[in-house]
C-alpha cells in the first residue's frame, strides 16, 4: 500500500536587524580547525539558545513551528493531522559530533550533530482513519525522540555581493536517526479514555513503523529549520569575515531568518499491517435440547412420503419436502421447527491474531431452512455405512442478540446488541459414516459415527447494531468494514459457523435415525 505524506511547515518571520559585530562571547577559530570548529557550534548551541536579539538570532530552543501538517492521502492510515505551535525542544544540549568543508575555497558541507533528547511538543488536531476506524482528536501531543541523531549536508558557492563574497547555500539534506521515539496524544476520539489509551500504546509499541511513515515529514521540517538557520548565517555574513583574521570560521552558525511558508513536498512510503494472522477458534453451542423433541418409536404420519432404499432421486425429493412441508417440525420425526430453527446460545472465541474476541451470541434464530434445495442425498441403501448431503440455502439469515468484548485490530471493542448474519447460497456438504445397530426393541436403528461438513456461500453480510455502546461513527464503520471485508471475516468465522450448523445438522439428523428404525424409514421391501 502506497501512502504520501505532505508536510506543509511554516516558521516565525524573524525581523531580523543584522549587526556586524560578533558578540564578544561568541568563539571563533581557524579555517579547518575541526576541533575548535566542533567545540563552538557546540557552544553556539548551549550559551545561545535563548536567542541573540541583536545578531537576529532567533531562540534555537524551544524552536517554535506555527504551523506543521502531515497530510495522508491514501492506504491503512488516512489522516490530515495538523500541529499547531509546536516547540522543538533539546537542541541546547546538542552535541556536534562532525563538521567538515569549512575550507577556504567551500563547496560541500557538512554537519552532524547529536540531541540527545529531541521533542516536539504543541497541540494536535487530527481527522480521518486509521486502519478500520474514523479517528479524531484536538489536544496536546508530544513526540519525543531519544538520541537523536541528525546529519547536515549541503552544497553551495562563494558569489560576489557588493564586492564582498559571500558563501551561498544550495542543495540541503537532512538525515537523522533516533534510538527511540515516543509519542503521546491528549484527548483522542474526542476523550474515549480506553480507545485514546490503546492507540497511544498501539503508537509506541510500533514507533520503528510509525516513525518510518512520520520521517519524510519531520526530515523535511527539519530540512526547512536547518537550512533557513545555516543559510542565514551566510547571507548576513561575507564568508571570509566568518573566521577570524588570519583566515578562520566564526561560529556564529545560527541567525536564523525565516521565510515564510516552505514549498509542498511529497513523499511516499509504504507502510505494512500486521495482517497475517493465526486465529484460534473455539465455539459452543447448545441446541433445543432433546428434550424438546419427541421420542416416538413408529413413524405414523401417513403424509411422510417414504421412498424405496437407495433410491437417490426419491429421497432427494423427500427431503426437500421434509424441509418444505414441515417447517415448523415434525414431532412425529422427531423434528423441533427447522424455520427458524433457534439455537439458544453460541459463542465464537478467538484468542490470537488481529481479531481478538469474545462473541457470544444469544436466541439465534436461523432462518431459511424452508427454502432448502437438496442437491445431493447419497448412501441411503439397504446396507448404511458412508452418507452423503449437499444443501443449499437460498438466504440463511442468523439473527439474535450477540455481546462482543475484545480487540479488533489495536482497538478495543465492545457492544451489545441485535445481530443480523446473512449468507446468500449458503452450500452445505456433509459427509458422514454409521452403521446399523440393534437396540432393546429388537428393531435396527443407523447410528451416525463421524460427521464432517463444509460450506460456501457468494455473499455474507453482518450487522451488530450498538457497536462501542452505541457510538454511531465507530459502530457504522465498523459494520461498514466487516461488510467491505466479507470474505476475510467469513474465512475467519467458517469454522464456528461451520461447527455450529454441523452440531445442528448432526442432532437433527441423528434423532430422525435414533427415533425410527433405518427400515421403517424407507418404503418396505416389495
Ligand atoms: C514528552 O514525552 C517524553 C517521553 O515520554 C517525556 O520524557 C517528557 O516529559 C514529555 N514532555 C512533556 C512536556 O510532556
Ligand atoms: C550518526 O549517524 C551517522 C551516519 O549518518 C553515523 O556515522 C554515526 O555513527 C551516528 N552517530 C551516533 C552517535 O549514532
Ligand atoms: C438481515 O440482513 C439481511 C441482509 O442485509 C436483510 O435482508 C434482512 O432483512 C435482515 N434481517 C433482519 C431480521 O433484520
Amino acid at each position: 500500500m502506497k501512502l504520501s505524506a505532505v508536510l506543509l511547515l511554516t516558521a516565525a518571520i524573524i525581523g531580523c536587524a543584522f549587526a556586524a559585530k560578533f558578540p564578544a562571547s561568541f568563539s571563533r577559530c581557524k579555517q579547518e580547525d575541526g576541533n575548535c570548529l566542533l567545540e563552538a557550534i557546540t557552544a553556539t548551541f548551549r550559551s545561545f539558545h535563548k536567542g541573540v536579539p541583536e545578531i537576529g538570532l532567533v531562540p534555537l530552543d524551544p524552536l517554535r513551528i506555527d504551523t506543521m501538517d502531515i497530510v495522508q492521502g491514501d492506504g491503512p492510515i488516512n489522516i490530515v493531522l495538523n500541529f499547531k505551535k509546536v516547540d522543538l525542544t533539546g537542541f541546547q544540549h546538542a552535541n556536534i559530533k562532525k563538521a567538515s568543508g569549512f575550507t577556504s575555497n567551500p563547496t560541500k558541507m557538512d554537519l552532524n550533530l547529536v540531541v540527545p533528547v529531541a521533542s516536539l511538543i504543541g497541540g494536535y488536531r487530527i481527522n480521518g482513519k486509521v486502519l478500520i476506524l474514523p479517528i479524531q482528536g484536538e489536544g496536546a501531543s508530544n513526540m519525543t525522540m531519544a538520541d537523536c541523531n541528525i546529519s547536515l549536508k549541503w552544497t553551495g558557492k562563494l558569489v560576489d555581493k557588493n564586492g564582498k563574497q559571500f558563501y551561498q547555500v544550495d542543495k540541503f539534506k537532512v538525515h537523522f536517526d533516533t534510538s527511540r521515539f515516543y509519542m503521546d496524544f491528549s484527548n483522542l476520539f474526542n476523550g474515549d479514555k480506553a480507545l485514546g489509551d490503546n492507540m497511544n500504546v498501539f503508537l509506541n509499541d510500533n514507533w520503528q513503523d510509525i516513525l518510518k511513515e512520520l520521517k519524510p515529514a519531520i526530515s523535511a521540517a527539519f530540512t526547512k529549520i536547518f537550512e533557513a538557520v545555516v543559510s542565514n548565517v551566510f547571507n548576513k555574513v561575507p564568508y571570509n569575515e566568518l573566521y577570524l583574521a588570519s583566515g578562520s570560521v566564526a561560529v556564529e552558525i545560527a541567525a536564523p531568518v525565516f521565510e515564510r511558508a516552505g514549498p509542498r513536498s511529497a513523499h511516499t512510503g509504504t507502510i505494512s499491517i500486521l495482517i497475517g494472522c493465526r486465529s484460534v477458534y473455539s465455539l459452543t453451542m447448545r441446541g433445543s435440547g432433546s428434550d424438546c423433541w419427541e421420542h416416538v418409536s413408529h413413524l405414523t404420519s401417513a403424509t411422510y412420503s417414504r421412498c424405496n432404499a437407495g433410491d437417490e432421486p426419491c429421497i432427494v425429493q423427500a427431503i426437500s419436502d421434509t424441509f418444505h412441508k414441515y417447517q415448523s417440525g415434525v414431532p412425529g420425526l422427531g423434528l423441533a421447527s427447522l424455520d427458524p430453527l433457534r439455537i439458544d446460545e453460541m459463542d465464537i472465541v478467538q484468542g490470537t491474531g488481529p481479531v481478538n474476541i469474545v462473541l457470544n451470541f444469544k436466541n439465534v434464530d436461523i432462518t431459511g431452512f424452508k427454502d432448502v434445495v437438496v442437491k445431493k442425498a447419497k448412501g441411503f441403501t439397504t446396507n448404511p455405512n458412508v452418507m452423503e448431503m449437499n444443501l443449499v440455502l437460498p438466504v440463511a439469515s442468523l439473527v439474535g442478540s450477540y455481546k462482543i468484548k475484545g480487540k479488533v485490530l489495536i482497538l478495543p471493542i465492545q457492544g451489545e446488541g441485535a445481530s443480523n448474519m446473512t449468507m446468500v447460497n449458503c452450500d452445505f456438504l456433509m459427509k458422514w459414516n454409521g452403521g446399523l445397530e440393534k437396540h432393546a426393541n429388537g428393531k435396527e436403528y443407523y447410528q451416525m459415527n463421524k460427521i464432517k461438513a463444509s460450506f460456501d456461500t457468494t455473499r455474507f453480510y453482518m450487522h451488530l447494531s450498538n457497536l462501542f455502546n452505541g457510538d454511531k461513527a465507530l459502530g457504522d464503520n465498523m459494520n461498514q468494514f466487516l461488510n467491505d471485508n466479507w470474505e476475510d471475516i467469513l474465512k475467519e468465522l467458517k469454522p464456528a459457523i461451520i461447527g455450529a450448523f454441523t452440531k445442528i445438522f448432526r442432532a437433527i439428523i441423528t434423532n430422525v435415525f435414533d427415533n425410527v428404525p433405518y427400515e421403517e424409514l424407507f418404503l418396505p421391501n416389495a
